[in-house]
């Protein structure tokens, strides 16, 4: 096992069980045979529809769901329920809602200071009040607002706790799941710009999930495509975004406005036919199959897999 990969996930499935409309009990394919690996450093972004998968992606992968199946390793080692603990203090996440996320109850600074408790980091009180303060600081909060509650606080300021909190235990790994998607669209970039500021001097590796692809695009080293519960398309983040090959990327990537006339001018708009299947009923073979204007008998027979079509773009389809 090499350690080029700070973070691998193998075939990584995650079914819920849930009952259909006659009251059976059938799995929902929430994540189906996903795997995907982060060099130390890197950014991962990870994009798709609503209910493609994501959030369960970065929950199993932390375990906070006990995956169906699959394997993750960090830095070498298997994770296990046994080492999960210790593991727990180089993986963090970062939660889409800071409104509900942070409890209404607690200070800032027993937010904050809560995993410096579990992991046991801190002496005494002055020593974890010190480093609460620290990590205010870092987020670009005050001192003097660590006897605050949450409710005391924007969305913006909100997700800096939670970001100060994820900090807390020095992680080399930061699930960052839609972080800014809840804050006001002018201080969205302010955050952004934080999460970059923060990887740049502290060096964590970021899974980055995001609906908007071009945060994404310019958050993330490698972007993945996801749908259904399946990565279709991953490669370096400028290959996805200006040389998509998925069909379903290309139509995602449609629908994004570019700011140059001219480029907006010669590019298509792909709408999509149909609705998305149900996870709790996938089509045979390829799950994009129903939608995709390429789909071939091929596609119902046989659910491709990530093909390397050279640099480390990987495709999952049969006709491009
Ligand atoms: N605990 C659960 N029990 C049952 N089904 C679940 C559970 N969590 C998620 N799901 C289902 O799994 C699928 C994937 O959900 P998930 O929240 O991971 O999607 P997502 O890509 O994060 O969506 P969004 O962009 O809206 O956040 C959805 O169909 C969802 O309804
Ligand atoms: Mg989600």
């Amino acid at each position: 096992m090499s350690n080029e990969y700070l973070v691998e996930v193998k075939n990584l499935k995650q079914y819920f069980p849930v009952r259909n409309s006659k009251g059976k009990l059938v799995p929902l394919k929430a994540v189906d045979d996903v795997s995907f690996a982060i060099k130390p450093g890197e950014t991962l972004g990870l994009v798709g529809e609503s209910g493609c998968g994501k959030t369960t992606v970065g929950r199993s992968l932390l375990r906070l769901y006990k995956p169906t199946a699959g394997e993750i390793w960090f830095d070498g080692q298997l994770v296990t329920d046994k080492n999960m603990h210790e593991h727990r203090k180089e993986m963090q996440m970062v939660f889409q809602d800071p409104y509900s996320s942070l409890d209404p109850r607690m200070t800032v600074e027993d937010i904050i200071g809560e995993p410096l408790d579990i992991h046991k980091l801190c002496k005494n009180k002055a020593e974890r009040r010190e480093r609460v303060l620290e990590l205010m600081k870092t987020v670009g909060l005050n001192a003097e607002q660590a006897t605050r509650y949450p409710h005391e606080f924007s969305g913006g300021q909100r997700q800096r706790i939670g970001i100060a909190r994820a900090l807390a235990v020095n992680p080399r790994f930061i699930v960052c799941d839609e972080p800014v998607s809840a804050l006001d669209v002018s201080i969205q970039a302010q955050v952004v710009n934080m999460f970059e500021d923060l990887q740049q001097q502290l060096g964590m590796a970021y899974l980055f999930i995001a609906h908007d692809l071009l945060v994404v695009h310019h958050m993330s080293d490698r972007i993945a495509v996801m749908y259904l519960g399946k990565i279709m398309e991953v490669a370096d983040s400028d290959s996805v975004i200006n040389h998509p090959i998925h069909p379903y990327t290309e139509s995602l990537l449609s629908a994004v406005p570019i700011p140059d006339p001219k480029i907006a001018r010669t590019r298509q708009r792909i709408v999509l036919e149909g609705d998305v299947p149900s996870p709790m009923n996938m089509p045979q073979g390829c799950p994009f199959r129903t939608r995709c204007r390429y789909a071939t008998e091929q596609c119902a027979a046989e659910c491709p897999t990530l093909t390397d079509r050279g640099n480390g773009h990987f495709v999952a389809c049969w006709n491009r």
